[in-house]
């Protein structure tokens, strides 16, 4: 039990270790100025913002649809960070 369990921790282990690192890589080279996601956003703060078209376009599915979207909002509500973590 206990083997099958160090087993299974080794190998699942190295490829979260290995996304995690193509991740920090991919970050070094996005040029972006700090590394920011979605589930750190205070969603409690202003409910205007619209959440659920947020996670939305963190699918990427905009990329594939070849689709510009486009943030508007007073300054100060979130918008270049939201643009940073779909980023
Ligand atoms: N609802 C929020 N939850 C967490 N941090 C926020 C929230 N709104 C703004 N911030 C933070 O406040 C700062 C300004 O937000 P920013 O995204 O630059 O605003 P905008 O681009 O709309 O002017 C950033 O550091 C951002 O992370
Ligand atoms: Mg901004």
């Amino acid at each position: 039990m206990i083997h099958h369990e160090i087993f299974s921790t080794l190998l699942h282990d190295e490829p979260d270790t290995r996304r995690s690192r193509l991740l920090e890589r991919h970050f070094n080279l996005s040029g972006l100025d700090e590394r920011v996601s979605l589930e750190e956003f205070d969603w409690g703060y202003n409910p205007k913002i619209p959440k659920r078209a947020c996670f939305d376009l963190n699918t990427l599915k905009f990329v594939r649809d070849g689709e510009n979207p486009i943030l508007i909002g007073p300054p100060g509500t979130g918008k270049s960070h939201v643009a940073k973590a779909i980023a």
